[in-house]
């Protein structure tokens, strides 16, 4: 990997901790159910768009390169994994290039199973990368085929053997939940065939039904429906429960690792550390401000080829009482829960004084727990309605 090691050691004792995040907005296909920016685009389009981050990187770097040091790097979409190799391994050179990166970065590709091959993995990981996410969803064909996904579940083992015959470890895995016509024993197949195959890390989301996707067209004329709470319910009661007996911590509502798996840079987001995001309507969060990209890619283009400026649109200094919701919201999520000492170092006021009869209440009802150690932690429970239970904590702070 094209790190200057020793240069690195001296100037990451001076520096903080960044996170980049990279966003590829390119499928082989459209799933039915995806509101994620992203397109099917040809080779010309492909290239031009490498071209604009490598501009990006650049600009961005002249911010923030002299004042942090690396520790993850997230490159996702759409489908980087649909993209040539050679770009992948260039924005990864550009990235060193421009940034110190530390040697202890974690470096993650979202990949889907049928964009993939062994020269790609051997290259990605020439380049650098140790951390393998595969989006499978489901192990039913049929499901598969509605959801409009293009890859057999062969092609997602043969994926994750491919990645395996590298030495790589490291491998993390998309599933959803409540899907239109899914079963809840379809769930349990799904789940038990990803332990099977001691997929260490495994992410499991409840369906969205997004604004400006096929699948919302078909749920608004009603040609499909979705399960009901109470299936949905099971159904993550069944992962979640059948993953903790089988040695994985739930260290965030959707995200499940066995012991070490754990990734660095998706606790950045839940912790509120400096993250940025670089490519089409990547979002950052920076020193209190979160900001982020336009999600126009013409716009986007425009503004780094001809005004060379960084395309952001949107930039927010979060009010004190957002940055309250915030810490209350994004801890809530995780098995660490909420650090009532790290919230009156941040905020220098007393949380429990303030919330005594609603965390009394939320306690009583089994949403939540407060620990020896001062930390309010969601149960099981608590987590299945978090919204509410975040807006009750965080009212008015
Ligand atoms: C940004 S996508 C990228 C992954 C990769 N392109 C793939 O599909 O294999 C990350 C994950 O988000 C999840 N996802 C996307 N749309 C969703 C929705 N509407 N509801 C729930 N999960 C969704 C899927 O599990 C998907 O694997
Ligand atoms: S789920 Fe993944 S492959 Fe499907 S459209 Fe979204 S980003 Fe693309």
């Amino acid at each position: 990997m094209a790190i200057n090691k020793t240069g690195l050691n001296i100037l990451e004792k001076s520096k903080n901790n960044l996170s980049i995040y990279i966003h590829i907005p390119f499928c082989n296909s459209k799933c039915e159910y995806c509101a994620f920016n992203s397109m099917v685009a040809n080779s010309s389009d492909k290239k031009r768009y490498f071209n604009d981050l490598v501009a990006e990187i650049k600009l961005q770097s002249q911010i923030y390169s002299g004042y942090y040091s690396v520790a993850s790097i997230y490159i996702g979409g759409g489908t980087p994994s649909s993209m040539d190799y050679y770009y992948i391994r260039d924005l990864l050179q550009i990235l060193y290039k421009n940034f110190a990166v530390k040697n202890t970065v974690e470096i993650t590709i979202e990949i889907n199973p049928n964009t993939i091959d062994k020269n790609k993995i051997r290259e990605y990981i020439l380049a650098g990368v140790n951390r393998f996410s595969i989006g499978l969803q489901t192990t039913n064909p049929k499901l598969l085929k509605e959801m409009g996904r293009t890859h057999t579940v062969e092609d997602y083992e043969k994926a994750v053997n491919m990645i395996r015959e590298f030495g790589i470890k490291n491998i993390s895995t998309d599933i959803i939940i409540g899907y239109p016509k899914q079963k809840v024993s379809q769930v349990k197949d799904t789940i038990n065939y990803l332990l099977k195959l001691g997929i260490p890390h495994i992410s499991v989301y409840m369906l969205q039904v997004e604004q400006d996707t096929k699948l919302k067209v078909l749920v608004d004329n009603g040609s499909v429906g979705v399960p009901n709470d109470d299936t949905v319910i099971e159904m993550y009661n069944l992962v979640s429960n059948t993953l903790m007996t089988n040695g994985y911590n739930r260290y965030e509502l959707s995200n499940f690792a066995k012991p070490s798996y754990e990734s660095y840079h998706n606790k950045v987001y839940w912790k509120r550390k400096d993250y940025l995001g670089i490519g089409l309507s990547a979002h950052s969060y920076i020193s209190g401000r979160r900001f982020a990209n336009t999600d126009n890619i013409v716009e986007y283009a425009e503004k780094l080829e001809v005004k060379k400026q960084i395309p952001i649109t949107s930039i927010k200094s979060l009010t004190e009482q957002e940055k309250k919701e915030e810490f209350v919201m994004l801890s809530l999520r995780t098995s660490e829960g909420m650090n009532l000492e790290e919230y009156k170092e941040e905020f220098e006021e007393n949380f429990l004084s303030k919330k005594k009869n609603t965390v009394a209440r939320l306690i009583k009802g089994g949403f939540i727990i407060l620990t020896k150690d001062n930390k309010l932690i969601c149960t099981t429970k608590g987590l299945l309605v978090l919204n509410q239970v975040v807006l009750e904590l965080a009212d008015d702070l």
